[in-house]
């Protein structure tokens, strides 16, 4: 038995000498590309890829993993957005994700987003480099003064509740699915235009659909309260960049804490030497802002996370490969 992996990475193969070694019986090989048109040709004799990419997986990659009798692909992360469906049953793949590889990393991030938001921290760091050691005018917030309000109740957004409710903040949640430990504490509110209405930190933790693209727009964010923070550790595409910027510019939005972006694969995962040379104005103006913090979708990124994440696709594309059904198969027939 063999598998292909995409998109190594040196930190990454400390777990994967680890798992080769409990795995005397599958060949494993890898190149640090992701998968694409052009390196899926690398996966011939295998019987399994793992990837891991937010770049799309473009369906010429797919069939010409097809055509080498591919059809177990076994995803190192949890967002399936990169994925066209249709693609995927046409060319009758299975696919597998790791969905819980450690939701703490990201829920972590999150609240340390509106921590260093609310605490001015990006505006305290220029006056440091600047060797102004005074107090005024970066005075803070106090997490136990918001309301925050999560969007999406999942593996991420229960955690992020959970850290919350340490520091003393009040919480408000949404979710389409109600989640009998937050109900029971009578945290969901009906609609999301009754979140905006009661939150001071908006964060988001939904998986991304053709149906919440730009769910924050310009009529949402008309709908929050003035002096509003956002925080988005979900996918970038859930937030309308020009309607964050022209809220950003008005002052109804107070900060952002973006950890994805709209558009992130144009800047994220290279170096650019300074935030003038980035080739997208808006991530640009984003970035350039003391009351907005850019993270280059690296909330996931732990020690925890990354084990997790190599242990449990190569686990997963072993049992594909086998025959059998694993815990994480994704339903592609939703
Ligand atoms: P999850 O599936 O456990 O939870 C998602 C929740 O969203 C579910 O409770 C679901 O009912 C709810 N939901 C779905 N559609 C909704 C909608 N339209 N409105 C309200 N609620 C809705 O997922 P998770 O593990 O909590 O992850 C959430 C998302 O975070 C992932 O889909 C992924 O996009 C993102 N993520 C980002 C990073 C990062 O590094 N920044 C890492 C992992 C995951
Ligand atoms: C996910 O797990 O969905 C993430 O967003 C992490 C990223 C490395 C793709």
């Amino acid at each position: 038995m063999k598998i292909f992996a995409y998109g190594i990475r040196d930190d990454e193969k400390p777990s994967l000498e680890k798992w080769k070694k409990a795995n005397p019986d599958v060949e494993v090989d890898f190149t640090s590309e992701i998968l694409t048109a052009e390196t899926a040709p690398l996966a011939k004799g295998a019987n399994g890829v793992v990837t891991l990419q937010t770049a799309p997986y473009t369906r010429d990659a797919l069939e010409i993993l097809n055509k080498f009798n591919i059809h177990n692909i076994s995803i190192r992360n949890v967002g399936v957005d990169n994925f066209n469906f249709k693609d995927l049953n046409d060319l009758k793949f299975n696919l597998t994700s790791v969905p819980v590889y450690s939701p703490n990393a990201i829920a972590e991030h999150a609240v340390l987003l509106m921590g260093r938001l609310l605490r001015r921290i990006p505006e305290f760091d220029q006056k440091m480099d600047n060797g102004d050691f005074t107090w005024s005018p970066t005075i803070g917030k106090e997490y136990r003064e918001q309301t925050i309000g999560v969007v999406g109740t999942g593996h991420i957004g229960r955690i992020v509740i959970k850290i919350l409710q340490g520091f003393g903040a009040k919480v408000v949640a949404y979710d389409v699915y109600h989640n009998p430990e937050i109900e029971e504490q009578g945290l969901y509110v009906d609609s999301l235009e009754e979140l905006y209405k009661q939150s001071n930190i908006i964060t988001l933790h939904v998986p991304l659909f053709d149906s919440n693209k730009h769910m924050i727009n310009e009529k949402a964010i008309s709908e929050m309260n003035d002096g509003v923070y956002i925080i988005n550790c979900a996918r970038g595409e859930l937030i309308d960049t020009d309607a964050l910027i022209a809220g950003l510019d008005s002052g109804k939005i107070a900060g952002a804490g973006l950890d994805v972006l709209d558009d992130e694969n144009s800047v994220f995962g290279k170096v650019w030497g300074s935030i003038d040379k980035i080739p997208n104005d808006k991530i640009k103006n984003l970035a350039q802002r003391l009351n907005v913090i850019v993270t280059p979708h690296s909330a996931f990124y732990t020690e925890t996370a990354i084990h997790n994440m190599i242990t449990t696709s190569f686990d997963s594309n072993k049992i594909l490969i086998e025959g059998k059904k694993p815990s994480t198969l994704v339903d592609t027939k939703k």
